[in-house]
C-alpha cells in the first residue's frame, strides 16, 4: 500500500466572522498529485498556510508522514513541507541562485558558535546546498540563468525559479500554489514534467490551479473548494462535469 504522507483532521480555521477552514480532513499518499480548485476566495491557500505552518488551526490537526506538524513556516519545511505562493516571494533583486540558497532544509550554520567551531561542515553544507540548487536548475533546463538577477528574467521563468526553489526541500509533501498562473509554452511543459517526476519520485503533491486543463493532464484525483469547506473529492471528470460545482466556480468567479 502507498504511505500516507499528508493527514488533515479536522482542520477548523476563521478569521473574525469568516470560515476559512471548515472542518477539513484530507489525506495524501506518495505518489499523488491532488487537484485543489474552486472559486476565488474558497481557502485554497489558507488551506497551504495552514498545512506549511503561516497560520495556526484553531482546531484539528496536522500530521506528516504520521507525525504532528507543528510550529512556524521554518520548523515544517525542515520536517518536509515543501512549498511556492501564489505571489511568488522570490527576492527579485538577488539572482536565481542567490535565491535557491535561501534556507535550504538541512543546513548546520544555525548556531554561530557550531558554525564557528565547525566551519568545515558549514562549507561541505553550503556546497551540498549548491549542488543541489545547480541539480535542479538543470532539470528545468534554467542552469544558464543561475547569475541572472530574477527580475530581469521572463515571468514564466521566475514561475518556474519559485518551484525550483521550493525543490530544494526534498521533503515528502509538496505544495504548489497556482504554478501555472502565467506560464505558456515550453515553460508549461517544463512544470508538469517537473511535477510529474516529483510524484513519480514518491512525493505526495498538492497543485492549486485555476487552470482546469493542467489538472486534468496531471491529476488523477481532484477537491473541490468553497467557501472553507471541500465539497467533494474525485475524478477530475467528475468535478468538472458536476453541474453543481460548475455553476459554484464560474458564478463566483462570474460575481
Ligand atoms: N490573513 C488573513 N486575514 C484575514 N482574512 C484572510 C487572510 N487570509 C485569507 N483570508 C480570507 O480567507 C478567505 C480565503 O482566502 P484564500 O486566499 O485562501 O482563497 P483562495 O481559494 O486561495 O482564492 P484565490 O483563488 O483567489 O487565490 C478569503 O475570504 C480571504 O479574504
Ligand atoms: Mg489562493
Amino acid at each position: 500500500m502507498r504511505q500516507e504522507v499528508l493527514r488533515l483532521e479536522n482542520v477548523c480555521k476563521r478569521f473574525g466572522g469568516i470560515v476559512v477552514a471548515d472542518n477539513i480532513s484530507l489525506s495524501l499518499h506518495a505518489g499523488d498529485v491532488l487537484g485543489l480548485i474552486g472559486p476565488n476566495g474558497a481557502g485554497k491557500s489558507t488551506l497551504f498556510n495552514l498545512i506549511s505552518g503561516l497560520f495556526r488551526p484553531d482546531t484539528g490537526r496536522i500530521y506528516l508522514e504520521g507525525q504532528l506538524l507543528t510550529g512556524p513556516l521554518h520548523r515544517r519545511a525542515r520536517a518536509g513541507v515543501a512549498r511556492t505562493w501564489q505571489h511568488m516571494r522570490l527576492f527579485r533583486t538577488m539572482t536565481v541562485l542567490e535565491n535557491m540558497l535561501v534556507g535550504p532544509r538541512e543546513y548546520p550554520g544555525e548556531s554561530m558558535l557550531r558554525s564557528m567551531a565547525d566551519t568545515g561542515s558549514l562549507r561541505r553544507a553550503e556546497a551540498a546546498a549548491r549542488n543541489r540548487a545547480m541539480h535542479v536548475l538543470e532539470r528545468m533546463g534554467l542552469a544558464h540563468t543561475a547569475g541572472t538577477i530574477v527580475v530581469d528574467l521572463p515571468f514564466g521563468q521566475q514561475k518556474l525559479i519559485g518551484v525550483a526553489r521550493a525543490l530544494m526541500n526534498d521533503g515528502r509533501c509538496l505544495l504548489l500554489d497556482e504554478p501555472m498562473a502565467g506560464v505558456e509554452g515550453s515553460n508549461y511543459e517544463t512544470m508538469q514534467r517537473i511535477v510529474r517526476d516529483e510524484a513519480a519520485a514518491g512525493r505526495a503533491v498538492c497543485v492549486v490551479e485555476h487552470n482546469v486543463s493542467f489538472i486534468k493532464d496531471l491529476c488523477t484525483e481532484a477537491v473541490f473548494m468553497s467557501y472553507g469547506r471541500i465539497l467533494q473529492r474525485g475524478s477530475v471528470d467528475d468535478l468538472t462535469q458536476s453541474r453543481e460545482l460548475t455553476e459554484l466556480y464560474f458564478g463566483a468567479a462570474d460575481a
